[in-house]
This record gives structure tokens, C-alpha cells and sequence, in this order.
């Protein structure tokens, strides 16, 4: 009986929140490898509207009920987490031809480094226009945001946005 090694990738990322889009990829990606690991980068010197422990509770909740999705966070280059954890792929979605320039400079920097693969997967054209910056800004202003982030990710916002701007946005 042959046995392989299980496939695994990483999707990366900043996920400050978790969007519609990004758990998108995450399935669909789910579906193509034995084991996803979602790596939320930590990035100390940049202040997001969420802690990385944050980030990760979210994905955990809204990755739940996919089996082989684990979540942790990273720190450093990717090319070195993913030396240690043994993975040789990563899957970035791409919304428009807009992200191409930027995804491209990265996967070729990262495949120069290590010889760490990436793998572009479209975005749903549902999602294309959906970045956690966008919701971030529309949900601080008071705007609608269930539809493109999950429901619990909504309520989180919501809560920070109105323990961050008592008196305006988020209220
Ligand atoms: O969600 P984002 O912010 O577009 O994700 C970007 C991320 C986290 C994938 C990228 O910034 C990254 O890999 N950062 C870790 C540091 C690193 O390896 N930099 C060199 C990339 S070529």
C-alpha cells in the first residue's frame, strides 16, 4: 500500500476582520488540499482594529465547521513559517487585476527566497469589491456591512466600533 504525504497550504493574511471573500477562499481551498492553515500575520508595529488573538477567534468560529482548516498566527516572513510547518504552497485570492501587480511581486519574491509556490484562486465575483478596509470603513460610518462579512464578525465590529466611537460611527 502506498501512503503520500498529507497536502497542505497556507492562506495568509492580515484579516483584520475576516470577510465573505476571505472565507471563500479558505473553503474552496479546503477542498483542494488534506490540510489549510490560516496564518494571521502579527504586526507589531501596525495597529489594526483587532488583535491578532482577535483575528484568530474569528476565523475559529467562522472556520469551524470546515475539518481540515486549523488557524494560528505568524510573525516574520512567510517563506520561514512555512519552512517550519512544512508547507510548500500558498493560495492568495485575487479580486481584480488590480491585486495582480502586488500578489505577483510577492509570490515571485517568496518563490525566490524559498522555492514556496503560490496559488492564485479568483475571488467570487460576489466579493470582488470586499476588503476588510472598505468594511471597516463603511461599518465605522454606520453602514450595512452583514452582507459581506459572517454574522458573528459583524457583531464584533459593531461592538469595537461603538466602544471606539461612543458618540458617531458604529453607535
Ligand atoms: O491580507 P494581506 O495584508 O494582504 O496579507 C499580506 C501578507 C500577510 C500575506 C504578507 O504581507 C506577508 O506575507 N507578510 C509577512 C512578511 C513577509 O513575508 N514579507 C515578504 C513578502 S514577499
Amino acid at each position: 500500500m502506498s501512503t503520500r504525504e498529507p497536502s497542505r497550504a497556507v492562506c495568509p493574511g492580515s484579516f483584520d476582520p475576516a470577510t465573505n471573500g476571505h472565507l471563500d477562499i479558505i473553503g474552496r481551498a479546503s477542498r483542494l488540499y488534506d490540510e489549510i492553515i490560516v496564518a494571521v500575520l502579527v504586526n507589531e508595529s501596525k495597529h489594526g482594529l483587532f488583535s491578532h488573538i482577535e483575528r484568530m477567534e474569528m476565523l475559529a468560529e467562522v472556520t469551524k465547521d470546515l475539518a481540515n482548516v486549523r488557524v494560528t498566527s505568524f510573525e516574520g516572513l512567510l517563506v520561514d513559517f512555512c519552512r517550519t510547518e512544512h508547507v510548500k504552497v500558498v493560495v492568495r485570492g485575487l479580486r481584480a487585476v488590480t491585486d495582480f501587480d502586488y500578489e505577483l511581486k510577492m509570490a515571485q519574491m517568496n518563490h525566490g527566497l524559498s522555492g514556496l509556490e503560490t496559488l492564485f484562486m479568483p475571488t467570487n465575483p460576489l466579493y470582488s469589491f470586499v476588503s476588510s478596509s472598505l468594511i471597516k470603513d463603511v461599518a465605522k460610518w454606520g453602514g450595512d456591512v452583514s452582507a459581506h462579512v459572517p454574522e458573528s464578525v459583524a457583531a464584533r465590529l459593531k461592538q469595537r466600533l461603538a466602544d471606539r466611537y461612543p458618540r458617531g460611527a458604529g453607535a
